[in-house]
This record gives structure tokens, C-alpha cells and sequence, in this order.
């Protein structure tokens, strides 16, 4: 049984950390306005509360000047700062979890209801709610009580769970319980001295306090693989980030490498000098960073609730020590078991490009290393051995077109590997 059946979210500070977004736009207006830009503290009181009572109570601008403030504010975040948005930790889990058991959920923000719906589109949260409620584009003080009842369902338990003093009152005013975000913009001593019903410090005490008995965290795997020069690396980068947004806890690592054994390793098998290592060392060394990985890092992460993402795995051994220089694919599985019991990727993000081209793309950017060196027949095969792992296990792989602008590459590599998490319940 839920404690309430309907929970109405204000929006930034609550489900999402606008903060950087708002930040960046309002300083853009008051730039172009030839004002003075407040200390960080101000600045952080703009979260929240209508934008144009923000500009009027502390830039000291008339109604007029708010209006155009608000104006050049909406230049800069419409095209781009309404991305610079977070979504905080475990919130699509519990939009999620109390869907799941019935709940109503809707949204009560001072933010205009067009953006705030395309907000939580590209967040991938729209599908939860119910409805969404925020002031059009020409109510710049929109009166939080009113929002709420717009959305707010009869016959129900219902509760507000807001950040700041005014969605306290607001709920208040509708006579409903309220929950105050204590994480986000509020001032605690403002938001507690409007008298919430419950308080949570973080969004895993509002889960408890919303949602008792909600899953813990799932975790995932996730590696990325790809030919030498693909562009992995600056992907790995990317998808971190993005995954960031979309509220994840993420953890990004590489091999070999991953942990201060596998790095040491690391250093031996990549040295520039070709010290005559031969292909069986080189396969045990990777195998062997890998066993290190594996336990140290990789298994504890995932089942605490993180997404992994490992710049190459095992994979790479089978398509480097075993397709490129020929080492038998059984042996290979055998010193790599470890990875093949306990690690089998929830998910393998396969950059793929022509090795020539990825290749030409690698030694312009930095001096190769010492697998890196080796001929174009050896990155021939490796290109070959990719495409036949991928054609042996199509479920597991994500094929992501690497030949494309870094920023598509991303938006394509994202958008197959959040759906392959939420379709395996990794929230
Ligand atoms: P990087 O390109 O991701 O920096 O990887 C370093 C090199 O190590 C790259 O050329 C691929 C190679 N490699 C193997 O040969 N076998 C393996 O098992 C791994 C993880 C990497």
C-alpha cells in the first residue's frame, strides 16, 4: 500500500538540477541587458520561483524590464538551455516503482507547461505522468496553488513534493499534504518554516518515504567496443555524461587498465618498444588485468546499482589475440573465464567503421601504441573479427554507425543503449 495514491512533483529542483541551464541563461539576459551579474547565492534564488519575480525582487527591475529579461532569457534556453538539465538520482526509478502500484503522478511547475512537457520527453519521463501543469508563456507569475489544482485529482490521497517555500504554501493551500525536496534549490530554514508535512535530504529518503519497499538499484554492463581509431574513447566520454543526465550513477573504466594491478599490466603490454612479446604472454597479460577488473571493480559497481561503462573487455581479446594474430578462440575462453562466468555484458556499444579509415583517424591524433603499430593486415583481421563476433550474438551487440559527426554518434549510441537499460528494468 502507497502512502499516497497521488504525488504532484514541481519540476527543476525537484525531478531535474536545472541549475546549470538557468544559471547560464540568466546571466546571458542580464548581460545583454547591460546589468550587473549577483553573486552566485542570488543567483541561486532564481531557481525556482516564477523567473520574472526573480528578476524584479533581486536585479531590482520593473515589471517591463522583468518581461524583457524573461524574453532574452527564453533566446538562449530555447534553443540549448533547457538541456543543461539533470535528472537526480533514483527519480525515474520511483516515477517507475509508483506507476507501477497505481499511483496518480502529475507535474505542478512555474515553468511554461510546453517546455516543461519537453523536458520530460527527451528525459524520458513524460510516459509517467498524468498530466502536466505550467503557466503559458505570457503568465509570468503563476500562482503555485492554482498550477496544482489544475492537476490535482479528486478522491485521492494526495501529496505536493516540492523545493522551495512557495510549493509548501502551495500545496497547503489546496489542502493536501506536502513533502519538501530538501536536496534541491530551497533555502532548508524558508522551506521547513512553511511547515511540510515530511522532509527528505536526498531522493533515496523520499523513495522510502513515497514508494516503502522500492527495489534497490539495478546496475548494468556495458562495454564499448571497435577497431583502434574508432573513437570509443571520446564516446565513452560522451555517453558518461549523458547518462549522468538521464539520473544514472555511472562509472567509467577501461582495459586493460581499470585498477592499479591491471594498470601496471597495462603498461607492459602497451609499451612502444617491441620487446618480441609473444601472442600467448600478451593474451594471459590481458586475461590476467581483466580477472583483476573483473572483481576489484567492474561486479561490485554493478551490484551496487551503477552502470559500468568499460572502454573494451573480453571481446577484445577474442578479436585481437585470437582473430588477429590467430591464438585459438578456445584457449582464449578458457584463461578468460572469469569474464565468460561472471561478466557477460548487459550490453556491447559496437563503434563501427572501416579500419583504414579509423586507423588514419588514430595516428593523427597521437603516436600509436605498440598493438596499435602493428600492420594493416593485422587491423584488417581485427575489423573482420568484429564483424564476425557482432553477426554471432546480434542481441548483445549495439551496432552504432562510428563513420558520423561525434555528437550523432552519440545521440545514436544513446538512444539504442537507454533503451536496451530500460527495457531491462535499469533505472
Ligand atoms: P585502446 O585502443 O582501447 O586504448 O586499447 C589498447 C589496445 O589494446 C588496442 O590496440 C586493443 C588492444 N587490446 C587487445 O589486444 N586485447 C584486449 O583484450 C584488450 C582489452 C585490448
Amino acid at each position: 500500500m502507497l502512502p499516497y495514491d497521488a504525488v504532484i512533483f514541481d519540476l527543476d529542483g525537484t525531478l531535474t538540477d536545472s541549475e546549470k541551464g538557468i544559471r547560464l541563461c540568466t546571466e546571458y539576459a542580464l548581460e545583454k541587458m547591460g546589468r550587473p551579474i549577483p553573486p552566485p547565492e542570488t543567483l541561486r534564488r532564481f531557481l525556482g520561483p516564477p523567473l520574472a519575480d526573480s528578476f524584479m525582487r533581486w536585479c531590482g527591475m520593473t515589471e517591463e524590464e522583468a518581461a524583457r529579461g524573461t524574453d532574452l532569457y527564453r533566446e538562449r534556453y530555447i534553443p540549448v538551455g533547457w538541456r543543461e538539465n539533470r535528472v537526480y538520482p533514483r527519480i525515474r526509478a520511483l516515477l517507475h516503482a509508483l506507476k507501477e502500484r497505481g499511483a496518480y503522478l502529475a507535474v505542478a511547475t512555474g515553468k511554461p507547461q510546453h517546455t516543461s512537457v519537453e523536458i520530460l520527453r527527451y528525459f524520458g519521463l513524460l510516459q509517467y505522468f498524468d498530466a502536466v501543469a505550467g503557466p503559458d508563456n505570457r503568465d509570468l507569475h503563476a500562482d503555485k496553488a492554482d498550477l496544482i489544482r489544475r492537476v490535482l485529482p479528486a478522491g485521492k490521497k494526495a501529496v505536493m513534493v516540492g523545493d522551495i517555500a512557495g510549493d509548501i504554501r502551495g500545496g497547503k493551500d489546496c489542502g493536501i499534504d506536502t513533502l519538501a525536496a530538501l536536496y534541491g534549490y530551497g533555502v532548508d530554514e524558508e522551506v521547513l518554516a512553511a511547515k511540510p508535512t515530511l522532509a527528505a535530504r536526498t531522493t533515496e529518503e523520499m523513495c522510502r518515504l513515497l514508494c516503502p519497499g522500492m527495489e534497490a538499484p539495478k546496475g548494468a554492463f556495458v562495454t564499448l567496443e571497435g577497431v583502434d581509431g574508432c573513437g570509443k574513447s571520446t564516446q565513452a566520454a560522451a555517453l558518461a555524461e549523458r547518462l549522468a543526465d538521464f539520473g544514472y550513477t555511472v562509472r567509467r573504466t577501461r582495459e586493460p587498465g581499470g585498477c592499479p594491478i591491471a594498470e601496471e599490466v597495462r603498461k607492459i603490454l602497451l609499451a612502444k618498444e617491441d620487446g618480441g612479446m609473444c601472442a600467448e604472454t600478451e593474451a594471459l597479460l590481458f586475461a590476467a588485468a581483466r580477472a583483476q577488473h573483473l572483481k576489484e571493480v567492474i561486479l561490485p559497481a554493478v551490484s551496487r546499482g551503477e552502470i559500468v561503462l568499460c572502454d573494451r573487455f573480453v571481446d577484445s581479446s577474442l578479436v585481437y589475440q585470437g582473430g588477429a594474430r590467430g591464438l585459438s578462440e578456445k584457449w582464449i575462453r578458457e584463461i578468460n573465464r572469469p569474464a565468460f562466468a561472471e561478466g557477460t555484458p548487459d550490453a556491447t556499444l559496437y563503434f563501427r567503421m572501416p579500419h583504414e579509415k579509423a586507423l588514419a583517424r588514430r595516428f593523427s591524433a597521437s603516436q600509436p601504441d605498440r598493438i596499435e603499430q602493428a600492420g594493416d593486415a593485422f587491423h584488417a583481421r581485427t575489423e573482420a573479427a568484429f564483424e564476425k563476433l557482432y553477426r554471432e550474438e546480434p542481441e548483445r551487440f549495439l551496432a552504432v554507425n562510428a563513420d558520423q559527426t561525434p555528437e550523432k554518434v552519440t545521440d545514436e549510441a544513446f538512444d539504442q543503449l537507454f533503451s536496451r537499460l530500460t527495457e531491462r528494468g535499469v533505472l
